[in-house]
């Protein structure tokens, strides 16, 4: 998104919430949703906007798990590291995740296809090794699986 583009988003975020800092997280919250992350731009215009210190707003921003300040994948792939699907075998799925995407955990392709992390027990402990990638849940997950898992995605 061009740096104008941007700014007049973070001005429309802004005007519905009235310049109300009190709502801080939810304006951060629907900046995200129009940009995908948290641009450092995009904070110090917040920050100026809301005449709340830049330190302030970077707190709030990394506070929070669900916001990025770096560009996030089209796809959130998410591996459960929970105990359950980790004596199943989750952490040589996700190796191989890493392996077939080139990136580590916590990091994003460089086609902004995936970005990958993980998550403690989504409570479908007895499908693990579970991977949910958007809002799809793959159960049973093995290393040989993960290649035509991803392929499902573009
Ligand atoms: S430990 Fe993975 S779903 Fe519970």
């Amino acid at each position: 998104m061009e740096a104008k583009e941007l700014k007049e988003k973070v001005g429309q975020v802004l005007q519905k919430y009235q310049h109300d800092k009190s709502v801080l997280v939810d304006i951060l919250h629907d900046i995200q949703a129009e940009s995908g992350y948290l641009p450092r731009e995009v904070l110090e215009e917040t920050s100026h906007a809301l005449d709340v210190p830049l330190s302030r707003v970077y707190s709030v921003a990394t506070f929070f798990k669900a916001f990025s300040l770096e560009p996030r994948g089209r796809h959130l792939i998410n591996v459960c590291t929970g105990t359950a699907c980790h004596v199943r075998g989750a952490a040589k799925v996700r190796e191989k995740i890493e392996q077939e995407l080139g990136i580590k955990t916590g990091e994003t392709t460089s086609d902004l296809k995936f970005t990958l992390e993980t998550v403690n027990c989504v409570g479908a402990c007895a499908l693990g090794p579970m991977v949910i990638i958007g809002e799809d849940y793959h159960g049973e997950m093995t290393p040989d699986a993960v290649g035509p898992v991803l392929e499902n995605y573009n």
